[in-house]
C-alpha cells in the first residue's frame, strides 16, 4: 500500500485491550458500509467507483480538458465545499500552491472562484484574468448553491462581453446532476457542455468524479493513475482483517481517543503543498461526523509555520488536542544546506544535511514534544507525492471517516446542519419563499 499508518504516538494514551473492544463494532460499520445497509448508503457509490470508472465518461473528462487548454489560458473553477476542494486540494498536492506562476508558456492557469460571497475577492479575480483568454467550469451538485450560482453570474457576465453570447456557450463546462437542479436546467437550454455528478456520491465525497478531474486533467494530472490509486484503496481498506486495514485503525484510534475527552483532530503536515489536503480533509470530517451533538472537530496546522504561531497552544494548552501528521518520506527533490567558510549565522552544525532532513527530524522533535506535552500523535506517512498516493489517500480518509461516523451512530452523507445559515440568510435576503423568516430574521439584527 502507499500509505503506512503509524500509532506509535499513542501508545502511552491507548491500551491494546481498548483496540480489541472496538472491534466487533468497526466490523459491524464496516459490514453496514459494505452492504449498504447503514444510514445515507443511496451516497455511498463512491465506494467502488474508482475501480468502475465509465471509460467514456474518463474520454468525455479528457477532451473537454483538452478543450480548455487549447482554448484558454486560463480556467475559472466555480463551487463551494466538496464542489471547489477536492480539485485544489489535487492541484497543490500534485503540481504546487504555486501551480499557476510555474507554468510554461501555453499551459492553462487555473483559478478558482465562488467559494466565499467577497466582491473583493472576485473583482481582483477578475483583475488577474485581465485580457487573457478564459473559461469556465462551474460546478454544482444541487445546481443552485447561492454562492457558486451568483459567482457564475459575473463570470457569464464576462465571457459575454468578451466573446459574445454564442462564444461564452461555447467557453462554459458545468458539472451537475444529470436530470435535476437549476444549473441542468439552464445548461441544457443554453447548450453549454456538461459533466455529471452521480446521484449517489455526495459533494465531499466527489472528488474522483468529473467534479475533480476535470480540473486535474486540465492540469495535466495522470486522472487514471488517481483513478488507479484509489482502486488500490478499495484494494488495501475493503479488508475485515483489523491487523492489516490502516483505515480501521485509524477510525478505531480516532474514536478511542474522543471517548477519552481528546475531541479535537489537528490534522497536520510537514509540506505548504498539502495545506489544502487538511482543508479538504476537514470539510469531509467535519461534514461527515459533527452531527446529533457528536463528533471530532476538525482542524489543521501546517508545520513549521504554526510552531510558530499556535504551536504554543498545542503543547500546553487545553489537552483535548490529538494530532494526525501526513508525512511525507520522500521529497521530489531536496537541497544540500550551503556550504559558507563564516558560520557567521551559526548554522554549521547543519552543514552535510538536505533541508528535508532538517525538515524530517523537525517533525520527529515536535512528535516527541507533543507527545510528552500530552498530545497524542498519529501518522499517516506517505512515500511520495504522486498521483496513485493521492488516490489512496482519499480513499484511506473516506473510509475511515464513514466507518467513524457509523460507530457514532450518524448518517455520514448527510450535513442538515448546513440549512440552518442559508434559511437566515435567504430570510434576510428576502428570497421568495421565506417570506415568514424574513420579518421574524430582520428584528433579531436590531436587538
Ligand atoms: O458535501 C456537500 O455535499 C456540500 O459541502 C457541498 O459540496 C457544497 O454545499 C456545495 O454543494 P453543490 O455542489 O450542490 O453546489
Amino acid at each position: 500500500t502507499a500509505i503506512q499508518f503509524d500509532s506509535h504516538g499513542v501508545k502511552t494514551f491507548i491500551k491494546e485491550h481498548e483496540y480489541e473492544e472496538l472491534k466487533p463494532q468497526l466490523a459491524m460499520a464496516q459490514k453496514l458500509l459494505f452492504e449498504k445497509k447503514g444510514a445515507g448508503s443511496d451516497y455511498t457509490d463512491w465506494v467502488n467507483w474508482a475501480s468502475n470508472f465509465d471509460q467514456q465518461e474518463l474520454q468525455e473528462i479528457q477532451r473537454l480538458a483538452k478543450k480548455v487548454q487549447q482554448q484558454s489560458k486560463v480556467l475559472v473553477v466555480i463551487g463551494i465545499g466538496g464542489s471547489y476542494l477536492g480539485a485544489k486540494m489535487a492541484l497543490d498536492f500534485m503540481k504546487s500552491p504555486w501551480y499557476n506562476d510555474l507554468l510554461e508558456d501555453g499551459q492553462t492557469k487555473i483559478y478558482f472562484a465562488g467559494n466565499n460571497l467577497s466582491a473583493m475577492a472576485l473583482q481582483q479575480l477578475l483583475r488577474v484574468i485581465g485580457d487573457q483568454d478564459f473559461s469556465v467550469n462551474v460546478i454544482s451538485k444541487s445546481g443552485q448553491t447561492t454562492e457558486a450560482a451568483l459567482s457564475f453570474r459575473f463570470f457569464k457576465q464576462a465571457l459575454e462581453e468578451r466573446y459574445g453570447r454564442e462564444g461564452a456557450v461555447d467557453r462554459i463546462i458545468a458539472t451537475t446532476d444529470q436530470k435535476k437542479g437549476t444549473l441542468r436546467e439552464e445548461a441544457d437550454t443554453a447548450g453549454y457542455e456538461t459533466l455529471v455528478v452521480p446521484d449517489g456520491i455526495g459533494g465531499r465525497f466527489s472528488v474522483l468524479t468529473a467534479v475533480g478531474l476535470l480540473p486535474m486533467a486540465v492540469a495535466g494530472i495522470d486522472i487514471e493513475k488517481v483513478l488507479a490509486g484509489a482502486a488500490a484503496g478499495e484494494e488495501n481498506y475493503r479488508s475485515a482483517n483489523f491487523s492489516s486495514n490502516a483505515a480501521l485503525q485509524y477510525a478505531a484510534s480516532r474514536r478511542i481517543l474522543y471517548d477519552k475527552g481528546y475531541t479535537t483532530e489537528i490534522l497536520a503536515s510537514w509540506e505548504p503543498s498539502l495545506q489544502y489536503f487538511a482543508e479538504w480533509w476537514k470539510q469531509l470530517m467535519g461534514e461527515s461526523e459533527g452531527k446529533n451533538l457528536k463528533g471530532i472537530y476538525p482542524s489543521s496546522a501546517n508545520y513549521s509555520t504554526d510552531l510558530h504561531s499556535f504551536g504554543q497552544y498545542i503543547q500546553e494548552g487545553r489537552r483535548d488536542l490529538f494530532e494526525t501528521v501526513v508525512r511525507v518520506d520522500e521529497v521530489a527533490s531536496d537541497l544540500d544546506v550551503p556550504k559558507t567558510p563564516e558560520n557567521s549565522d551559526g548554522l554549521a552544525y547543519l552543514e552535510g544535511k538536505t533541508l528535508d532532513q532538517v525538515n524530517q527530524t523537525a517533525a520527529d522533535g515536535v512528535a516527541i514534544a507533543h507527545i510528552d506535552g500530552g498530545v497524542p500523535n498519529l501518522a499517516v506517512r506517505i512515500a511520495k507525492q504522486d498521483e496513485r498516493t493521492l488516490g489512496e489517500l482519499i480513499y484511506f480518509f473516506e473510509m475511515s471517516v464513514a466507518i467513524s461516523a457509523y460507530l457514532f451512530g450518524i448518517n455520514p452523507f448527510n450535513q442538515p446542519g448546513v440549512e440552518a445559515y442559508k434559511t437566515a440568510m435567504f430570510a434576510l435576503l428576502e428570497k421568495p419563499g421565506y417570506e415568514s423568516e424574513s420579518q421574524l430574521y430582520k428584528e433579531r439584527l436590531k436587538n
